[in-house]
């Protein structure tokens, strides 16, 4: 058959009522498809599939089905979430068969299974929980999904090393891969799609944990700013968080230390990125940091994991190093990728990283390609600049 022949319906999208979860998912839950909601435990994911289904209730037929948690259980926390999520109906169900005996008898729009690794198929030998068992739930379900058009939203535990002794075999299978992370002390918690074949797995949702359940938040710059220290060792972070700008402030400390070899402690950064970074700062920017201990750490608990984010970590260690805050009345704002020649490099969305950074008055940005080509000239202008205003 010719592709062109093929009959492809419009299908419209179910929408979460949740902005942030609908952009992650690329505009909302297809119907039929298949959803692996990934995350540490107790960071949020039953929180948000809960509010999730309150949302999409009034409008579709929806089921939760709980093999983790009793109903009374369920209950408190929909309380919590307000009258909306009271109206999900609930089955607490660990036998596949009766899952998916109500999930045909009641033919749901919209259903969410919490967890997959606690569900079971009797006829399979293997504790819940085991590949073979999660590897035969999630088929089976997907079956049913494909059948009879069900969105289903497997959600899966994932150990704190990211090692998803069950989730991660089902990766292929599924439609679309999220991923909930942050730490749970911590305010902010991020999803992003790390598989999406309805969307871009460039988006990223922000969510802050309240007591009445996960909000959204779409001022996240706003919130970065305000709250950054201007200490020294502090740098506005420009990145890119998908298809939207977001600053957030990178800390760094810098402390002399005994140890061989040094401690080098990167949260939400890449630690091998970060090694480079050091590289490059001794080799090409004339701060050598090998009797420093250095932690890097990204307000709120964010993580960032993209090239242009080298220079705000490198401008924010020399900061700590040489104690010398950046930036005169402001923090200082700065993005950008460091070359292994101490050069630097551009990235994507330059203009757009400048003018989220300009509506929060952080304005001039330091940035590749603007009179600074490399890193020795970027410290050059950062540490300068107090010392001028303060001359001044
Ligand atoms: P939960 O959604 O149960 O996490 P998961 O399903 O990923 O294991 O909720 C995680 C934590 O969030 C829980 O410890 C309590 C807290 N919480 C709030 O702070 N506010 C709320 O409104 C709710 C429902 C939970
Ligand atoms: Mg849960």
């Amino acid at each position: 058959m010719r592709l062109a022949d093929v009959q492809a319906p419009a299908m419209p999208r179910f929408t979460t009522g949740i902005g942030e979860f609908d952009r992650v998912l690329g505009g909302g839950l297809v119907p039929g498809s298949l959803v692996l909601l990934g995350g540490s435990p107790g960071i949020g994911k039953s929180t948000l599939t809960a509010s999730a289904l309150g949302n999409l209730a009034s409008e579709r037929k929806v089921l939760y089905v709980t093999g983790e948690e009793s109903p009374a259980q369920v209950k408190l926390r929909a309380e919590r979430l307000g009258p909306a999520a009271l109206n999900v109906p609930i089955l607490a169900e660990t036998d596949l068969d009766s899952v998916i005996a109500t999930i045909e008898a009641g033919q749901p729009d919209v259903c969410v299974i919490d967890s997959v690794q606690t569900l079971y198929a009797p006829d399979l030998s293997g504790a819940p929980g085991s590949v073979g068992q999660v590897r035969e739930v999630a088929g089976r379900l997907m079956r049913v999904a494909k059948q009879r058009d069900v969105a289903t939203v497997l959600v899966g535990h994932v150990t704190k090393e990211g090692s998803l002794a069950g989730p991660r075999v089902l990766e292929h299978l599924v439609d679309c891969v999220l991923q909930f992370e942050g730490e749970r002390e911590r305010t902010y918690r991020t999803l992003r799609a790390l598989k999406n074949r309805f969307g871009s797995t460039n988006e990223v949702g922000v969510f802050e944990m309240r007591g009445d359940g996960l909000a959204e938040v779409t001022d996240a710059s706003a919130r970065f700013v305000a709250e950054a220290t201007r200490a020294p060792g502090s740098v506005v972070l420009a990145a890119m968080e998908g298809t939207r700008p977001m600053l957030v402030e990178v800390q760094a400390l810098v402390a002399p230390t005994e140890l061989v070899p040094p401690r080098r402690v990167a949260n939400g950064v890449d630690r091998n990125r970060l090694a480079l970074i050091l590289a490059v700062l001794s080799r090409h920017g004339g701060l050598a940091l090998g009797s420093s201990d250095v932690f890097v750490s990204l307000a709120g608990g964010v993580r960032v994991d993209e090239p242009g984010a080298d220079l705000a970590i490198a401008l924010a260690l020399a900061s700590a190093a040489k104690g010398m805050p950046l930036g005169a009345d402001r923090p200082l704002a700065a993005f950008g990728e460091i070359g292994l020649t101490g050069e630097l490099r551009p990235v994507a969305h330059h203009e757009r990283r400048v003018s989220e950074a300009e509506k929060f008055g952080l304005a001039p940005v330091l940035a590749p390609g603007d009179g600074a080509p490399t890193l020795r000239q970027a410290l050059r202008r950062a540490l300068a600049a107090p010392a001028a205003a303060e001359a001044a």
